[in-house]
């Protein structure tokens, strides 16, 4: 469908802005405007300003409903304020409806107008398969070959897409609940040029990086598969309770959180911690305290490093950013005059 494409209308008569418009993207724009790498490059700078201190986070607001929830995100980072509001309602798929939807609105800083209202769903899965390529080029072995995936649901085909711009991928094994499921992974694996195999959870886990992605509630990944060397990206435990790993996992590795706020209530550490079995301080660092130096990554070819990733409103606002910039110069999106100005 094509979009009524109306020019940006901004007078300014003496000092006063007397017309301006709010651009609207929807799901098809917002994934031709940004490529895996231009979030890749997004995220990593975005966690190394966090890091820095160059970025305001307030944490997430939750809404709770009988059937599921809804969540306001705010960040102000890279010149833009803005808030991703996304709701998780699990039996949506029943009556039709996806279980994720996300709308983000990014507002300039300087004056609060809202520039961009656009479909941030894609964009989440997005921001979180660019938070695990960039966590593991700072964790993982460099000569990291075999990949395993423990769930191969959505998040896990943005995983792979980003890893594979970051190492030479030999063999991707796939584990998931349903057959299928993984049988489909591994087809796209194949058809990106990558050998891949379905496996169950102990035979995928015997290799260099591990992705988990289930919104398991329970470890599915046991410490006595998980051989020296690994890496994890722990990524499907981004709410209390939920847990992928065992803990002992946690406690003889290297852990390297999102954010430490966010992880120890929510992440993959979350009911670690409420046991008090893990601390705070057991946390080696955040990834952005990793890229900007402050602490380091990786310090041998023997350790098992851990990114505990929950999702951050900074990476969100960091991919709007790129979406937003490009859609001007490419003179996307319908435009809308919501207020009297
Ligand atoms: N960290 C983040 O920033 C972030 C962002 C988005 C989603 N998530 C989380 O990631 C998880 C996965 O999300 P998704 O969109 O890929 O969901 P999805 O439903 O598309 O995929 C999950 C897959 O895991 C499989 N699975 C469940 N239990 C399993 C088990 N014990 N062993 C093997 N496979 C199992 C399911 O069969 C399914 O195919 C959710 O918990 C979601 O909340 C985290």
């Amino acid at each position: 469908m094509k979009y009524q494409t109306i020019l940006t209308l901004v007078l300014i008569l003496g000092n006063k802005v007397v017309g301006m418009e709010t651009v609207i993207l929807r799901e098809d724009d917002v994934e031709e405007l940004i490529t895996m790498e231009e979030a890749m490059n997004a995220v990593e700078e975005a966690f190394r300003l966090y890091a820095l201190g160059k970025a305001s986070m307030p944490p997430k607001v939750y809404l709770n409903f009988s059937k599921g929830d809804l969540r306001a995100m705010p960040a102000h980072i890279m010149g833009y304020a803005g808030i991703k509001w996304v709701n998780s309602h699990p039996s949506n798929p029943d009556i039709g409806l996806p279980t994720v939807m996300a709308l983000m609105i990014l507002n300039s800083p300087e004056t609060g107008f809202p520039l961009v209202v656009m479909d941030a769903t894609f964009l989440t899965s997005l921001r979180t398969g660019a938070a695990g390529g960039v966590a593991a080029k700072y964790l993982a072995r460099k000569d990291s070959r075999v990949f395993g995936f423990v769930g191969c649901g959505k998040q896990a085909y943005f995983q792979f897409d980003a890893l594979r711009r970051i190492f030479d991928i030999d063999l991707v094994k796939a584990c998931d609940l349903r057959r299928e499921v993984a049988e489909a992974f591994g087809e796209y694996c194949r058809k990106a040029g990558v050998d891949a195999m379905v496996a169950d959870a102990r035979e995928a886990c015997k290799c260099d990086v591990l992705v988990t992605t289930t919104p398991s509630r329970r470890p599915v990944v046991k410490a006595s598969w998980i051989n020296k060397g690994t890496h994890i990206n722990a990524i499907g435990a981004d709410a209390e309770g939920k847990q992928e790993l065992e803990i002992e996992i946690l406690l003889k590795g290297k852990v390297v959180v999102d954010d430490i706020e966010q992880a120890t209530h929510g992440g993959e550490i979350n009911v670690a911690i409420s046991k008090g079995e893990m601390r705070r301080e057991d946390i080696h660092a955040t990834i952005g305290e990793v890229i900007a130096g402050i602490k380091p990554g990786r310090e041998s070819d023997e350790e098992i490093t851990i990114f505990d990733s929950t999702g951050l409103a900074i990476q969100d606002i960091a991919v709007g950013k790129v979406v937003f910039e490009n859609a001007r110069k490419e003179n996307r999106g319908i435009k809308m005059q919501f207020f009297r100005i």
